[in-house]
């Protein structure tokens, strides 16, 4: 028998929902705090039994019905030899941004093999450990880019919007390689033992309707073909996605993600049968106290009640502050359904 989060990704879960949430091996919980007293974030990403463990931490602690693994999306511009820096309290930074059509051609093709070994290590590590699904995943090519121009996140994103539309050429041909390692990178997660991969374009949601179809959309796509034959379910989640559903869903992939604004229920009658949704609880909401948090709760289950193709999760990463009892209430309700 297939496990909850498969069936769902398949639209053929007559049982309950599956839960996992986006950052759910993070600060909010104290055991990971605690691994981070004594490792560096990238420290933990590269070595693959600290990996293993973070991974586990919240399926032990909170029991989730799904694993993803413990890494970030930047982890591949290592790989294009593009050194990485996580800072407390500001996040990711890279020190020599992208500056012009040149810095994009002059982009090595990347050794994944070498570059990123231990993820594939950590995935075999951690396979025979888990008794739920793992779920692999990579940035989307416009995110990918969208650091490496910026240097770091950025609210507006102006450089890399300027960029975009004063140089489309070398954008897309950025976008390009970005998307092909992309490909190699989940075929190599795949190839180690994950079970469903998400690719996350978290910035999407700065672009407008035809530039996303045309920056974001396209590449997506390319992503999507480029594991069917792999037969692995694909997740597509960016902030913007209540707004982008429908066309993300024209790309045919196993589910898509949405972010807290949209109706789930209204999203869900304009999508076709066979996409599965995911979603979308507000990070927010699990700062408020847990009867409030299991009402919003049991409007999405309720919304859904009887879909096979339902997977609950929030509408973004799970803030650093959230109270752990929070989330296990919530982790409780939607097992009790
Ligand atoms: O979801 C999971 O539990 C798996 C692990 C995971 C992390 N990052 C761990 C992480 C995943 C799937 C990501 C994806 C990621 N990373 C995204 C896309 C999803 C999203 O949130 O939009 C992006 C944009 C990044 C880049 C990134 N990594 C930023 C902007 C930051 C800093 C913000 C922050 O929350 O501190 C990170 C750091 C990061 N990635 C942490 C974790 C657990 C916190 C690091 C720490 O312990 O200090």
């Amino acid at each position: 028998m297939s496990s909850l989060l498969c069936r769902a990704l398949r639209c053929s879960n007559q049982e309950r929902p599956p839960i996992w949430i986006m950052r759910q091996a993070g600060r909010y919980m104290p055991e990971y705090r605690a691994m981070r007293e004594k490792y560096a974030f990238l420290e933990m990403c590269h070595k693959p039994e600290l990996v293993a463990e973070a991974t586990l931490l919240p399926i032990k602690q909170l029991g989730f019905d799904a694993a993803i693994l413990f890494s970030d999306i930047l982890v591949l511009l290592e790989a294009f030899g593009v050194p990485l820096r996580f800072e407390e309290r500001v996040g990711p930074a890279i020190d020599n941004p992208l500056r012009t059509a040149a810095d994009v051609d002059a982009l090595p093709h990347p050794d994944l093999e070498t570059g990123l070994h231990y993820v594939p290590e950590a995935i075999r590590l951690l396979r025979p450990q888990l008794n739920v699904p793992l779920i692999g995943f990579c940035g989307a090519p416009f995110t990918l880019a969208s650091y490496l121009i910026e240097g770091g996140s950025s609210r507006e994103l102006k450089r890399t919007k300027q960029w975009m539309l004063r140089d489309p050429e070398s954008f897309h041909r950025l976008l390009t390689k970005l998307a092909q390692s992309a490909i190699e990178y989940l075929k190599m997660q795949i190839a180690a033992g994950v079970d469903a991969v998400q690719v996350f374009d978290s910035w999407a949601g700065v672009l407008g309707h035809t530039q996303f179809r045309e920056f974001s959309l396209k590449y997506l796509k390319l992503i999507v073909e480029g594991l069917r034959e792999t037969k692995v379910p694909v997740i597509l989640f960016c902030r913007g996605s209540s707004l982008f559903a429908t066309q993300l869903a024209e790309i045919r992939p196993a589910a898509v993600s949405l972010d807290w604004q949209g109706d789930l229920k209204h999203i869900r009658t304009l999508l076709p049968e066979g996409v599965a949704l995911q979603g979308n609880l507000d990070p927010d909401l699990l700062y408020a106290d847990v009867p409030t948090i299991r009402k919003e709760a049991t409007r999405l289950l309720d919304a859904m009640k009887g879909h096979p193709g339902y997977i609950f999760n929030l509408g973004h990463g799970i803030h650093p502050d959230t109270p752990v009892d929070s989330v296990r209430a919530l982790v409780d309700l939607v097992k009790s359904r």
